[in-house]
């Protein structure tokens, strides 16, 4: 029972839809009008410019650190590694899937990208480093963020099943069951980048119009 509380409060804590709060109290704006649509960090940093796109990055990935972390306030887990492991994917998949879905937002949010990444930074903060090399080196040769974005997620895998051989099911479930919920939610990006017209990272932004 405690442990689906937790899950609910996780849920919450990741359908904070930053992006959408910044675009409105400080804008006037719904970001999701404007750019790719998207409810999260690249599309701030793309309408909204530098500052508040680092902002929404930073919050979206401390929302799936902090929600992965609730589970210190159950004593049990403190002690028992394997399960605590497993308690932090399903309150981390639970702040990610709030990030999709926010309640305070009507459901519509961002890619889950950020809030994954602070998720693996919590459980596995190695992985998450090997996944951001990934991550900065597609961004470098193609400036494409979503494919980044894609390719660091299909990395996961990679690197939890063949990399570091982690040998707890549960987790190899949680790699793989997450490069797929990137892969859907940047069905669009996938779309643009075969048609040659998503957008590259640019300096171009709504404040500068
Ligand atoms: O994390 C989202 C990013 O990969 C793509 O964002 O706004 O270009 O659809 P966007």
């Amino acid at each position: 029972m405690q442990e689906f509380l937790l899950i609910v409060v996780a849920y919450m804590i990741g359908s904070i839809p930053t992006a959408v709060w910044v675009s409105k109290f400080f804008f006037g704006i719904d970001i999701r009008d404007y750019g790719s649509g998207n409810a999260g960090a690249t599309n701030t940093f793309r309408v909204l410019g530098t500052s508040w796109g680092s902002f929404v990055m930073v919050v979206d990935i401390l929302k799936g650190v902090l929600a992965s972390f609730l589970y210190l306030l159950l004593p049990y887990y403190l002690t028992n590694q394997l399960d605590r492991t497993n308690f932090m994917i399903g309150l981390g998949l639970a702040a990610v899937l709030g990030h999709i879905f926010p309640i305070w937002a009507g459901f519509k949010g961002g890619k889950g990208v950020a809030t994954v990444f602070g998720m693996v930074i919590a459980i596995q903060p190695l992985v998450a480093i090997s996944v951001v090399a990934v991550f900065l080196l597609v961004l470098y040769l193609t400036r494409f963020v979503s494919l980044s974005s894609i390719l660091a997620s299909l990395a996961l895998p990679v690197l939890i099943l063949v990399v570091f051989n982690e040998p707890e099911l549960l987790y190899r479930i949680f790699a793989i069951a997450v490069a797929l919920l990137v892969i859907v939610t940047h069905q669009k990006n996938i779309g643009r980048l075969l048609n040659g017209n998503e957008s590259k990272a640019r300096i171009f932004t709504y404040r500068d119009r």
